[in-house]
C-alpha cells in the first residue's frame, strides 16, 4: 500500500448549542469586524448570529445565492469595505460558504462557516463564481474557512426533503473518495463513518425532523463526507453530476440523490475494497441496491425525468462527461454512459 495524505487546516467545533461559542471562535482568529453573510431566507438567523457577536460584527450581507454570482460577490466586497469589515462569518448552506470562499479569495481575508445543510462545501477548498453563464471554479487553501462551527440545533429548521437530499448529496461524496485515486486509511475510515451516520440518522429524522440525537448524527456523517470531498479527487458520479446540473440547470441536492445509486451500481464491482466498507456501512451485502432502497425510502426524487430532464438531452450530456477525463476506477465507454444516464432518466432499478 501507499498514498499521499495531506491534512486540511481547519479547526472543528461541534456539537449541539455551539452557535453559543461564535464570538469567541471568531475573536480567535483574529477578526474584530465581521460581516456576517447569509441567503435572504436565513436573515433572522444572520440577525442572530449578528447579536451574539455583539461588537464583533460589522453588519449583516444576506445577499448569498446559488452557484455564486459574480455580481453577488462585487455586492458583498463593496458592502464590506463600507463597513470596514475585517473578516466573514458565513451562517447556511453550501451558496452561502461559497459566496464566503469568493470573497476569501478576492480579499484574503479569514472565514469563519456555520454551515446548516449536509452539503459539506465548508471542508473543500474548492470555489466557483458564475460570471456571464460560466460558472469558473478552481482549488485554492486561501479560501478553506479557518474554523467551521457545527450546529446541530440550526440543522433542525432544513426542511425535510432537503434534509433527504442533503444528506444523500454528502454520502455521495464519501462514496466516491472510497474509490478516489488519491484515498488513503484516514479518508477510508471517515468515509466509511460518514455513510454509516448519514444511513442511520437520515431515514430517523424522516420520521421525526427535530430529533436533536439524529440531526447531530447527520452533522456527523456530513462533516466527514466534506472532509472526504476536501481530501480527494471526485470521479464519474460528481462529473455527471456537475455536467447535468451545469448544461440543464438541475437543482444540486436532488441530482446527486437520483445519480448516486446507479454510479454505485456501475462502479463498485470494479472497486472492491470501496464495496466492502459501503457493505459494513449500509449493514448490507449489496450497497448499490441498499442506496437505491435508502433513497426510495427517504422519498428521494429517483428519476431525472422527474427533475425536468428530457430524453433528447442526454446524448449531449454523454458527449460532455466523455470530452474531458477525470478518474473513475471503471473506464467508461460511450455505450456504458448512455445506458447508466437512461437508467436514471426513466427510474429502472440498479
Ligand atoms: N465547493 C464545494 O466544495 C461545494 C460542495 C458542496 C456543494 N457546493 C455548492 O453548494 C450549493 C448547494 O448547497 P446546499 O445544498 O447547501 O444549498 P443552499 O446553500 O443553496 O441552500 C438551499 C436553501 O436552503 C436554505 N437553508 C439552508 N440551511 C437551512 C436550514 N437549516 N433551515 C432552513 N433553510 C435552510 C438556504 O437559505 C437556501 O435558501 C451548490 O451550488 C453546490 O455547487 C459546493
Amino acid at each position: 500500500m501507499s498514498f499521499t495524505y495531506e491534512a486540511l487546516p481547519m479547526r472543528v467545533v461541534f456539537g449541539p448549542g455551539k452557535l453559543s461559542a461564535l464570538p469567541a471562535e471568531t475573536a480567535r482568529l483574529g477578526v474584530r469586524r465581521a460581516l456576517v453573510l447569509s441567503t435572504p431566507g436565513q436573515r433572522d438567523l444572520a440577525e442572530r448570529a449578528a447579536s451574539l457577536l455583539g461588537d464583533l460584527a460589522a453588519g449583516v450581507f444576506t445577499g448569498a445565492r446559488m452557484h455564486v454570482p459574480a455580481t453577488t460577490v462585487a455586492d458583498a466586497l463593496d458592502r464590506a469595505a463600507r463597513v470596514d469589515a475585517d473578516g466573514y462569518v458565513a451562517i447556511g448552506g453550501g451558496s452561502t460558504v461559497g459566496l464566503a470562499k469568493a470573497l476569501a479569495l478576492r480579499s484574503g481575508r479569514a472565514t469563519l462557516a456555520v454551515p446548516t445543510t449536509y452539503a459539506g462545501s465548508e471542508m473543500t477548498p474548492i470555489w466557483g463564481i458564475t460570471d456571464n453563464a460560466r460558472k469558473q471554479t478552481g482549488r485554492d487553501r486561501e479560501v478553506l474557512p479557518r474554523t467551521v462551527l457545527y450546529d446541530p440545533e440550526l440543522t433542525v429548521a432544513l426542511p425535510v426533503q432537503m434534509s433527504m437530499t442533503s444528506g444523500l448529496n454528502a454520502m455521495a461524496h464519501a462514496v466516491e473518495a472510497l474509490y478516489a485515486p488519491d484515498g488513503s486509511p484516514v479518508v477510508a475510515a471517515m468515509a466509511e463513518q460518514g455513510v454509516r451516520d448519514l444511513a442511520t440518522a437520515l431515514p430517523r429524522l424522516l420520521e421525526t425532523p427535530a430529533d436533536l440525537a439524529a440531526r447531530t448524527t447527520a452533522l456527523q456523517g456530513a462533516w466527514l463526507s466534506g472532509a472526504c470531498l476536501g481530501a480527494t479527487t471526485m470521479g464519474l458520479h460528481h462529473k455527471l453530476c456537475h455536467t447535468l446540473g451545469g448544461m440543464l440547470d438541475l437543482p444540486h441536492a436532488e441530482t446527486h440523490a437520483v445519480v448516486l445509486p446507479h454510479v454505485a451500481a456501475f462502479n463498485l464491482p470494479s472497486a472492491p475494497a470501496a464495496r466492502h466498507a459501503l457493505a459494513r456501512a449500509l449493514g448490507a451485502a449489496d450497497p448499490a441496491r441498499a442506496l437505491g432502497a435508502l433513497a426510495d425510502a427517504l422519498g428521494a426524487p429517483r428519476d431525472l425525468r422527474r427533475l425536468g430532464v428530457r430524453e433528447s438531452d442526454l446524448p449531449r450530456v454523454a458527449a460532455e462527461v466523455l470530452a474531458r477525463p477525470y478518474s473513475n476506477p471503471r473506464p467508461v465507454t460511450r455505450t456504458d454512459l448512455t445506458a447508466l444516464l437512461h437508467r436514471a432518466w426513466s427510474r429502472q432499478a440498479v
